[in-house]
């Protein structure tokens, strides 16, 4: 019984498999009927908060900062990976578009620079789960282009 079981939901990954559309895991491609910006309120801004500024010490700002992983290897992977999106209860295709949305109003790439997440890379990244976040977080942002200081401040050296 068990095992008939185990069968039948593994099988239309198997099939997929090898009729060679994805290699890990199925896209979900189910919407929740919500937009963006919402799904964010509900699934996110609890630590985010509203703006995306985070909490000192706790939760890393994305306002202004997040568009600087996509201008690292590994980076626009980890945006997806970070168990806060991963696990986040949103379906591939709304994480794509909650993440598309989050890039595009808090982070402001360069114009022509971003290219929007599709649900399908989503899933594939959503498939392997990020093991040491803080080290893995820590080697992006040590590659991250030195910024100018923010005007006005003033520099010890
Ligand atoms: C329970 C608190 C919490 C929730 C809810 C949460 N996050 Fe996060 N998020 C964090 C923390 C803490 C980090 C820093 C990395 C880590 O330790 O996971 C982070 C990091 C991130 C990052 C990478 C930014 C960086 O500088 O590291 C992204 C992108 C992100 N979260 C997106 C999301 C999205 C999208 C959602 C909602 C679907 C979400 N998070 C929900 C706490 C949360």
């Amino acid at each position: 019984m068990k095992r008939g079981f185990l069968i039948l939901v593994t099988l239309p990954w198997a099939a997929a498999a090898v009729a060679g559309q994805m290699v890990d895991r199925p896209v979900n491609l189910a919407r929740n009927g919500r937009t963006p910006h919402v799904n964010y309120m509900t699934e996110c801004q609890g630590c985010h908060l509203p703006d995306g500024s985070g909490m000192a010490g706790k939760v890393p700002a994305m306002k202004g900062e997040i568009s600087r992983f996509l201008t690292v290897e590994g980076g626009r992977q980890f945006l997806i990976q970070v168990p806060g999106a991963a696990n986040s209860k949103l379906s591939d295709a709304d994480l794509a578009a909650v993440m598309n949305w989050i890039i595009t109003t808090m982070g402001k790439p360069a114009a022509g620079t971003f290219t929007p997440y599709t649900p399908e890379e989503v899933a594939s990244y959503r498939a392997h789960s990020l093991q040491d976040v803080a080290t893995v977080r820590g080697r992006l942002v040590s590659r991250f282009a030195v910024q100018e200081p923010p005007t006005g401040a003033t520099s010890s050296r």
